[in-house]
């Protein structure tokens, strides 16, 4: 499958600290990329009667077992994980949100943090090159058409892209803004994104609290491509987002949706928030909607993944 980053077999790797589990370990990889999953349930079993807080293994068994069908044993599986690494690097939270075995709450930072940290030497090649990603030149195209139907000019004094990756959207817009602040929660998508010189600014920090430190009215354009898909409950941050633009700023963001109500946990393992949920969300922030399409940002299977392109503006 083309599924992007974190349904394919763990790659995040954290050592037992003891060699024969860790040995074991590399086994049951190479029979789980076999495809023979029961010996390799067999193995990370082994490797964890050696080592009983092998992170690592719990995770990887979680996911062969939900693989088997095994629901209730991966959900055991699951949540040793998550018990013996608190930060839950993994992300065994949110295979038990998939699995119904917990409600629905914030991804671990921590997971996302890792997962990004891991995937920024490939991310433009896997995101762009495998997954068709388009997600910064929607969020452009949306922002011009909203400015031209306002009979504004497309120019922005201060943008902040939130959750900015490697640099694409502020690549996108590169030409219509005079100060970028970039904010993202990895450290190595940061590095990427400074090799652009197109960042005045770049903080680590989720995006709730890089906006949270930001003066009000210092902003006319805020963008989030991609990233809110991270983001269980966007409310809060919209609502940081309409203190810190100015009066007539702009306010661009993708988001996957889904056809019911409110925020579900999708396939892909990203955040799926409903027209209605976003609609009032903007609402309660104080922020006028100015566009709302249904446009993906990207595929997956070759399939577009249903998604939003938003634009709202502080009057
Ligand atoms: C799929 S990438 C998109 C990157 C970029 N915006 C683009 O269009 O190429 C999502 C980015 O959001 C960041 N991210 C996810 N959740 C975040 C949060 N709560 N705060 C800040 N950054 C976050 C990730 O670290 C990652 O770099």
């Amino acid at each position: 499958m083309t599924d992007w980053f974190p349904t394919m077999p763990a790659r995040l790797f954290f050592s037992s600290g003891d060699l024969m589990a860790d040995r074991r370990f590399e086994f049951a990889r190479d029979l789980q990329l076999k495809g023979d999953l029961a010996a390799a349930a067999d193995l990370l079993l082994q490797a964890i009667e050696l080592a009983p807080d092998f992170t690592t293994a719990w995770f990887t068994l979680g996911g062969i077992r939900e693989e088997l069908g095994e629901n209730p044993a991966a959900v055991e599986a699951f949540r040793a994980a998550q018990a013996s690494d608190p930060g839950d690097r993994h992300g065994a939270g949110l295979r038990l949100m998939r699995l119904g075995a917990a409600p629905l709450s914030a991804m671990p930072q921590a997971s996302v943090q890792a997962l990004f940290d891991q995937y920024a030497p490939r991310f433009e090649s896997s995101l762009v090159g495998d997954l068709g990603y388009r997600g910064p030149a929607l969020l452009f195209k949306a922002v011009l058409a909203v400015r031209s139907a306002a009979k504004k000019p497309a120019f922005f004094k201060r943008a902040i892209d939130l959750g900015c990756g490697t640099g694409l959207a502020a690549m996108a817009f590169a030409k219509e803004v005079d100060h970028f602040t970039g904010v993202d929660l990895s450290p190595r998508m940061i590095e990427k994104s400074r090799l652009t010189g197109l960042y005045a600014e770049l903080e680590v920090a989720d995006m709730l609290q890089g906006l949270c430190g930001r003066l009000d009215a210092s902003a006319d354009l805020i963008l989030a491509a991609d990233a809110m898909v991270y983001v269980a409950d966007i409310a809060p941050v919209l609502a940081e987002a309409a203190r810190v633009l100015a009066g007539g700023g702009l306010l661009a963001f993708t988001t996957e949706t889904h056809g019911g109500e409110g925020v579900i946990l999708g396939s892909g393992l990203r955040y799926a928030h409903a027209a209605t949920h976003v609609r009032a969300a903007l609402a309660a922030a104080g922020l006028k909607l100015s566009l709302i399409e249904d446009l993906s940002a990207r595929n997956e299977d070759n399939v577009p993944v249903p998604g939003l392109v938003v634009v709202a503006a502080k009057t």
